[in-house]
């Protein structure tokens, strides 16, 4: 995959990119990152791009040319254009497995008041990263490229993907790690037992468990079977 970004802060990327497995995800050359800064493509000698909104109001907006002039001397047959805003849906496990599937994608970051609205015209997707205000689309940039990078195939195992929390619409079961006991706070014994269907039974009922207990909200969207509803009600029971 590869991922052009265009921002008026490339240097906020470099260690980003340069670390875990975003950094091993790029050495794998399963994805390329290119960082192309906005100003490069201004229309003035002060390389400016942003101006005072039309009609009044706070704060300035980023302008349209220089953003059009990127994006088009960037954009591919297969591109999808992403602009990183609070308006757009919120950013889920669901949504990045979809955006993994592409073979290009530019990322454009706003700062400011955000960008002057015919750019939405050039946008594939909008896409928030929650409901709150940052300065700028760099974070959430590098939160999407994050969650990509554990997606596209080859840079973590198949089987992490699979387990983690939300890929089935269910929050992972607890883990433990040495030492079984720590001052009276032991590792459930099943995981010492080395019964592998006890254990894979156990995490099963402990992830719709955890599930319950810190997101109802995602068991209201999937399709229970008759065994994992047993569970749940057990459990509202209690
Ligand atoms: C200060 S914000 C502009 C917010 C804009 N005035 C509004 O009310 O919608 C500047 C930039 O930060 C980025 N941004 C801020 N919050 C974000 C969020 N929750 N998700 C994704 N991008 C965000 C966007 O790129 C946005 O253009």
């Amino acid at each position: 995959m590869i991922i052009d970004i265009i921002t008026i802060f490339p240097e906020m990327f470099t260690s980003f990119l340069s670390t875990s497995i975003v950094k091993r995800a790029i050495e794998l050359e399963q994805i390329t990152v290119n960082l192309h800064q906005l100003r490069d493509y201004s229309h003035n000698k002060h390389r400016n791009i942003d101006d005072t909104p039309y009609g009044g109001g706070v704060g300035m907006l980023m302008t349209f040319p220089p953003i059009y002039d990127a994006i088009m001397s960037l954009k591919k047959e297969n591109t999808k254009v992403i602009y990183l805003s609070p308006q757009g849906p919120i950013l889920n496990q669901g949504m990045a497995f979809d955006l993994a599937k592409n073979e290009h994608l530019i990322l454009l970051c706003g700062h400011y008041e955000g960008v002057d609205n015919r750019v939405l015209e050039l946008v594939d997707y909008e896409i928030s990263i929650g409901d709150y205000i940052l300065t700028g689309g760099e974070l959430p940039v590098m939160i999407l490229i994050d969650v990509l990078a554990r997606l596209v195939p080859g840079v973590i195992l198949e089987e992490s993907v699979v387990e983690d929390s939300l890929t089935d619409g269910l929050l992972k079961y607890p883990q433990y790690t040495k030492p079984r006991s720590y001052k009276g706070y032991d590792v459930p014994d099943v995981l010492l037992s080395g019964h592998h269907e006890e254990i894979a039974k156990w995490r099963k009922k402990m992830s719709l468990i955890t599930t319950y207990e810190k997101r109802p909200d995602l068991l209201e969207k999937k399709d229970l079977t008759e065994e994992e509803l047993l569970i749940v009600k057990s459990v509202k029971e209690k």
